[in-house]
């Protein structure tokens, strides 16, 4: 069965075959707890039955349409998201399939607002250290990890990389002769879970505004709640001026999206930039319904709070094991002494699934809706497989 696929992936030993709330249940029925949300995709769990139901009426009323015509549930799926974005200063939408597409999208608007307003050579996007922006040529060019330079060259010219955190490398590196924006994750995921400090992220807004240099905060993983707020840059008072989200956006229908504020929502102009199936009407029904569950009052607060007892939890076992503990809401990682791979294979053959986010950390992204019981239950496998 393996000789199908092209050699990408790292997988787990399991093959799934069902899912219901927080549980997965694989090929054999046995059943596991799954603290990895299809890596902050399935936010509202598995089946939802809202989502099961949006998805399901949808696709029985109108699937697709091509974006030379508008669907009815893609301009509400819209509106509504705009509304959440709103106290971000977000204005307008541009509707992708992935993250990666709308790290594009972002790229392209920060390119031409420069170009038009101050003409060629102001080009550069400064991206940091640690950073992960997805696979493309020019969002791997963005990722701001040598591990990720070495083949597929020649890249998308035209990105500079500085330390996360760096308040005077950053003042240094935004030359508002040479760069056109500043890209950043709120919270680094894919590198260990790493949220930036408040000061940072202040100083990077500030710089930012005053050079006319673009703030993109890309919020694929960060965003739709996952930190406690709808956007994670909510929480640290910067405005952006473009927001990319993805993963949780439709509960495990691909999108993506690309938000843009005052000074980009009319960057584009007609032909600049499309997708075939972006905001594709099935995904819009599917994203309205994982908008309304998050708007029901106390939800995203719930999911900060769920997050800080995982985090206080672990850092109570005092376990030799355990370095250090952080995150934002439910978007947690746990560097431990050793291999995280390891422990990944170990608690899956007891019935948790987690991931990892570098070699020494383990990643936790539960779903929203899990309760008290099953953080419990799936931290009792875990620390039962760290005293191994
Ligand atoms: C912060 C961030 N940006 C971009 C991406 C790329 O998203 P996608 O895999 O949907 O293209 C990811 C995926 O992990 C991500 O975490």
């Amino acid at each position: 069965m393996q000789d199908v696929f092209m050699n990408t992936y790292h997988r787990l030993p399991v093959t799934f075959s069902k899912g219901q709330g927080v549980c997965l249940e694989d090929v054999n029925g046995k059943k596991y707890l799954d603290f990895t949300s299809g890596i902050a995709v399935n936010c509202l769990g598995h089946n939802h039955p809202a989502l099961v139901k949006a998805v399901s009426e949808q696709a029985a009323r109108l699937i697709h349409t091509s974006n030379y015509f508008q669907s009815d549930v893609t301009i509400r799926f819209a509106e509504a998201l705009i509304k959440m974005c709103a106290g971000a200063g977000l204005k307008k939408v541009f509707l992708a399939n992935s993250g990666a597409e709308a790290n594009e999208g972002a790229c392209k608007i920060a390119r031409k607002y420069s170009l038009v307003k101050y003409g060629p050579g102001r080009h550069t996007i400064v991206t940091l250290k640690g950073s992960f922006h997805g696979r493309t040529i020019t969002t791997l060019a963005a990722t701001g990890q040598d591990k990720f330079h070495e083949t597929f060259g020649p890249f998308t010219e035209g990105f500079a990389y500085i330390p996360a955190g760096g308040i005077d490398a950053l003042d240094q590196a935004l030359d508002s002769k040479k760069v056109c924006a500043l890209m950043m994750e709120p919270v680094q995921g894919e590198s260990g879970i790493r949220p930036q400090s408040k000061e940072f992220m202040q100083a990077a807004a500030k710089l930012c505004a005053e050079r006319d240099i673009l703030l993109i905060m890309d919020e694929i993983q960060s965003g739709v709640g996952r930190t406690g707020t709808f956007l994670a840059c909510e929480q640290y008072g910067a405005q952006p001026d473009i927001v990319t989200i993805a993963k949780g956006l439709a509960g495990g229908i691909p999108v993506g999206a690309v938000l843009g504020g005052e000074k980009t929502k009319d960057v584009f102009a007609v032909g600049d930039h499309g997708s075939t199936f972006g905001g594709n009407a099935v995904a819009a029904a599917a994203g309205l319904a994982v908008l309304a569950v998050l708007e029901t009052p106390g939800f995203m607060k719930e999911v900060k709070e769920k997050g800080e007892y995982i985090m206080e939890t672990i850092r109570s076992w005092n376990h030799p094991s355990v370095k250090e503990v952080r995150g934002m809401g439910m978007m947690i990682g746990v560097d431990i002494d050793g291999e995280a791979w390891p422990v990944l294979e170990s608690v899956l053959s007891k019935g948790l699934l987690l991931l990892s986010a570098g070699p020494k950390t383990l990643r936790l992204l539960p779903p929203y809706i899990i309760t008290k019981e099953e953080i419990n239950e799936g931290l009792k496998i875990l620390k039962s497989v760290l005293n191994q």
